[in-house]
């Protein structure tokens, strides 16, 4: 009897019997996800979408991403000039949808006795709140061992207790429509923490616990939680990041300058919430592979970030 599987084949055979079911079974694939993402992305329409950091980097490119959608996109930051100067960027495009005017709202996630003023505000203005992006937030720079207390308190005030305020601030409203969506941009060292950075990685791996406990909470109430997590992305990030000491670092690191674009880092985010998914990591391979080995080899992982730490290294930086 001829075996079914003689184990050599000519190039030609493996073009035609593999390499061209996978090729087209790719482009349909892609094809259907296109289709799926722009029907669900239709939804975004009119929506009030508030965005916390909006006046640079990250949260500048995803207002206009939701503004390309047709969504009232709610711009929050501390410099109201820069809030004006994306207002001005916005409203300078063509779309071939209706346009909402955009709306720009100060706000200090430090500020936290102000934050319902602030909720109020957006109310007023936009009548309700569909989407929240808890986004602005703040790095350092410095070991534990000689950065200021202070810099402990500032980030975590910023990055954990201003997000979870303002989330609390807003949530009584979706919880009593019975709709809504809580976008948090947190951080690969969400998930993995490294040497220079506890601050930092503390107040992400406080957000991420912060988001899985309120989405299991807000099942019921069907809310939706999706909690975002990039890599490097070439922002201001490092040059506004703080000093040991509280000061601003100004320096722009090679690993963030070398990051996907905040561009591409929206999209894959927009995609993310229209399909209402729980987690995403927007990452370069590396910080993905360390994520892995920190749960499935710590060993190995404890290993590399002593040798990371290592003080002739950071006296070379
Ligand atoms: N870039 C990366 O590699 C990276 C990686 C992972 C996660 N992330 C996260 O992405 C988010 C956005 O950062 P980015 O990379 O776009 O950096 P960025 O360009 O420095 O933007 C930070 C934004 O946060 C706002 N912000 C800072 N302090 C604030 C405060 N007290 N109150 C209100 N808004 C404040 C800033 O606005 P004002 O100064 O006008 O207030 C600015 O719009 C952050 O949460 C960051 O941790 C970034
Ligand atoms: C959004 O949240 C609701 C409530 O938890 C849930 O039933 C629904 O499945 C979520 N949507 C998606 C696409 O996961």
């Amino acid at each position: 009897m001829k075996p079914v599987f003689t184990g050599v084949h000519s190039v030609n055979w493996y073009l035609k019997y593999v390499g061209l079911p996978i090729t087209v079974g790719v482009a349909i694939y892609a094809l259907f996800t296109q289709i799926a993402n722009k029907r669900r992305r239709a939804a975004l329409r009119g929506k009030v979408v508030v965005i916390t950091g909006a006046s640079s980097g990250i949260g500048e490119a995803l207002a206009h991403a939701f503004y390309d959608e047709g969504s009232k996109v709610v711009l929050a930051a501390r410099r109201k000039t820069e809030l004006e100067r994306v207002k001005k960027d916005l409203q300078s495009k063509k779309l071939s949808i209706p346009a909402q005017e955009p709306v720009c709202i100060e706000l200090d996630l430090a500020d936290l006795d102000h934050l319902e003023d602030f909720t109020q505000k957006v109310y007023s203005a936009c009548g309700c709140i569909d989407i929240l992006i808890n986004n602005g937030g703040i790095s350092h720079r410095g070991n534990i061992l000689h950065s200021k207390m202070e810099v402990f308190k500032q980030i975590m005030t910023i990055n954990y207790f201003g997000s979870v305020a303002l989330t609390k601030a807003i949530l009584p409203k979706m919880v009593e429509k019975k709709s809504g969506h809580i976008v948090f941009i947190s951080s690969v060292q969400g998930l993995i923490a490294i040497p220079d950075r506890a601050a930092y990685a503390a107040s992400k791996h406080a957000i991420q616990a912060f988001g899985d406990s309120l989405r299991a909470e807000m099942h019921q109430h069907n809310v939706n939680v999706t909690m975002v997590s990039p890599g490097y992305i070439v922002t201001a990030i490092s040059l506004n990041a703080l000093s040991p000491s509280g000061e601003k670092h100004g320096v722009m690191d090679t690993s963030t300058a070398s990051g996907f674009t905040p561009e591409y880092t929206a999209e894959k985010i927009l995609n993310s919430v229209v399909r209402k998914e729980n987690d995403l990591i927007v990452s370069q391979f590396v910080p993905k592979l360390a994520i892995f080995i920190r749960h499935f080899a710590p060993s190995i992982y404890h290993y590399i970030m002593k040798k990371r730490a290592n003080p002739t290294k950071l006296s070379e930086k």
